[in-house]
């Protein structure tokens, strides 16, 4: 890291941490300290630190109807397959981070470039969170993706698209057009899996 970095990545500590000391405030700010366009993936780490907790709570708040409750309830104990948080500029310019459960978990970390379909029962889920230009970070939606049996939802290669807002609503999106078509347009070679940015795989 740069010396100017190096500079930088303390004055964002010290932010979280007067920050942190004003944790009984109804909505302590995770604010990185620096403007986005100055923000590096370590930087992202911080200010998911910052936020995590209020994210799950978010994500947990209220009946999941349709969404399998459990997912948003495990994904957390499941294999994180990012190191760290990365915008790659979709899903909204939000930073992401994704857990695969332990039906997929091996299968997903090869990110192989071709593959066939991902094992029935396989489950990824991705949190998100937006941040301002100004480096102010914000909650945002649950991502989730599960792998049914051959033939169930041929339109969808067989994936269930499922999205839970910031505030625990389950989100009523028609997935065809809203998630699986970029998904199979892009990685229809791979299953539809998008992967994170290589920088922050895990293993890399
Ligand atoms: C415009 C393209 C696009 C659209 C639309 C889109 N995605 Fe994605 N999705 C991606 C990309 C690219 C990635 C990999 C991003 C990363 O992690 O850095 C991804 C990753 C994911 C992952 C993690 C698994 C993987 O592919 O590696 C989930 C889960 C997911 N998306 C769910 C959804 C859902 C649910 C919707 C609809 C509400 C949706 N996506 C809409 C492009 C898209």
């Amino acid at each position: 890291m740069s010396k100017a970095l190096k500079t930088a990545a303390t004055a964002a500590a010290f932010t979280l941490a007067a920050l942190t000391l004003d944790a009984g405030a109804a909505h302590a700010a995770c604010e990185a300290g620096k403007p986005r366009a100055e923000m590096t993936y370590e930087d992202a780490q911080a200010l998911y630190d910052c936020i995590e907790a209020e994210l799950h709570a978010g994500y947990m708040d209220g009946p999941k109807r349709w969404i399998p409750e459990e997912f948003v309830a495990d994904y957390r104990g499941w294999t994180p397959v990012s190191r760290l948080p990365a915008d790659p500029g979709f899903h909204g310019e939000r930073y992401l981070l994704t857990f695969v459960n332990e039906t997929g978990a091996a299968e997903y970390l090869e990110f192989a470039e071709e593959r066939g379909p991902m094992p029935e029962g396989t489950v990824i889920a991705k949190e998100s969170f937006a941040v301002s230009e100004a480096g102010v970070a914000s909650p945002g939606p649950l991502f989730i993706m599960q792998k049914v049996a051959p033939g169930t939802s041929p339109a969808t290669n067989d994936w269930y698209y499922m999205m839970v807002g910031a505030n625990g609503r389950p989100q009523a999106v028609p997935v065809e057009t809203a998630c699986s078509q970029c998904h199979n347009d892009l990685f229809g070679m791979r299953d539809g899996l998008g992967y994170p940015v290589e920088a922050v795989r895990a293993g890399n």
